[in-house]
């Protein structure tokens, strides 16, 4: 298993810590260039639209990612103001670093609301998204402590992954989305490492009971998650009618919304829960039968079929 420590991730963090004034720059988004690539964004799996139009989905599909890290972000940060206050004792520079990454999550939550600005500007038109990260984040807050920062792993895990994988090295992508996501990358990595050391500790002390409902409260977490997947697939539907300003046909509609889901289950559900490092952490915390129950849940959820084409409530 791989070993990391408090004092290495607060040093780590400190070299790396950026301001939102230099990532944003003076540069704006070009609209001429994909801003999100094709498997994080569903362009390429949805065949209704021309290359032109693809494009400018994942201009909009930038505008959801970006809002929906940031919505996740609400309960991370207290989160990790909870487990500060908890493990201020067992090691001198713990405090120190989950503190500075409840702090780093703040940021990037202002971050991504400057995002969403600059979005609405350079596409003329304001994109509908979802609302309700204090209530979503209260709610989340309310559930078993392991579950949340299981959920958490499965998060920042993924923000790794999608930056390597799929941005990287992507060169037609967009060059100011890839400034903002590679400095989310850089300093989310010491999120995720913070994220593996907290959910040893406080699986350790849990009774068998309460990591049964860490369990049941993980799969409650990823319907819920799923849940705000599938409202931000119903807006993202509309933003792009009103962008390419032409009214889909009920095909084209059903289409646009299952593709849209499909690549959003795999990059806030799939691409987290089964990433390598996330693996490691939840094969050490729970039981074959435990990881069989999350597994199930996961399935039936990535079979859903989206909500018809409606405003939702
Ligand atoms: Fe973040
Ligand atoms: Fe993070």
């Amino acid at each position: 298993m791989a070993t990391y420590t408090y004092g290495g991730c607060i040093e780590q963090a400190y070299r790396v810590n950026w301001k939102i004034k230099d990532v944003l720059g003076t540069v704006d988004f070009d609209l001429g260039r994909p801003w999100l690539p094709a498997d994080l964004s569903g362009s390429g799996g949805i065949f209704c639209l021309s290359p032109e139009e693809k494009r400018k989905l994942t201009h909009v599909e930038m505008g959801a990612y970006a809002h929906l890290v940031g919505f996740l972000e609400t309960f991370i940060a207290p989160l990790m103001v909870d487990l500060a206050l908890d493990s201020e004792e067992e090691d001198p520079h713990a405090f120190e670093a989950l503190t500075n990454f409840a702090s780093e999550e703040v940021k990037h939550m202002h971050l991504f609301r400057e995002v969403s600005r600059r979005v609405d500007a350079r596409l003329g038109f304001p994109l509908k998204l979802i609302e309700g990260q204090g209530e979503i984040a209260r709610a989340v807050l309310s559930r078993n402590k392991g579950a949340v920062l299981l959920l958490t792993a499965a998060i920042e895990w993924f923000t790794q992954q999608h930056y390597v994988s799929s941005m990287n090295h992507a060169d037609d992508l967009d060059p100011l989305t890839r400034e903002i996501f590679r400095c989310h990358w850089m300093e989310e990595a010491q999120h995720a490492r913070l994220d593996q050391l907290e959910g040893l500790r406080l699986f350790k002390d849990m009774t068998i009971m309460e990591r049964e409902e860490a369990v049941e409260d993980l799969v409650w977490l990823l319907a819920t998650v799923d849940g705000l997947l599938e409202r931000q697939t119903l807006l993202d539907g509309l933003n792009l009618e009103r962008y390419l300003g032409r009214t889909f046909t009920d095909q084209e509609r059903s289409d646009i919304l299952e593709g849209l889901l499909k690549a959003k289950r795999h990059c806030f559900i799939e691409s987290g829960v089964s990433h390598p490092n996330f693996l490691e952490l939840f094969l050490s915390v729970t039981t074959p039968s435990q990881r069989a129950r999350v597994q199930g849940a996961v399935d039936l959820l990535l079979q859903k079929r989206p909500a018809p084409w409606t405003l939702p409530d």
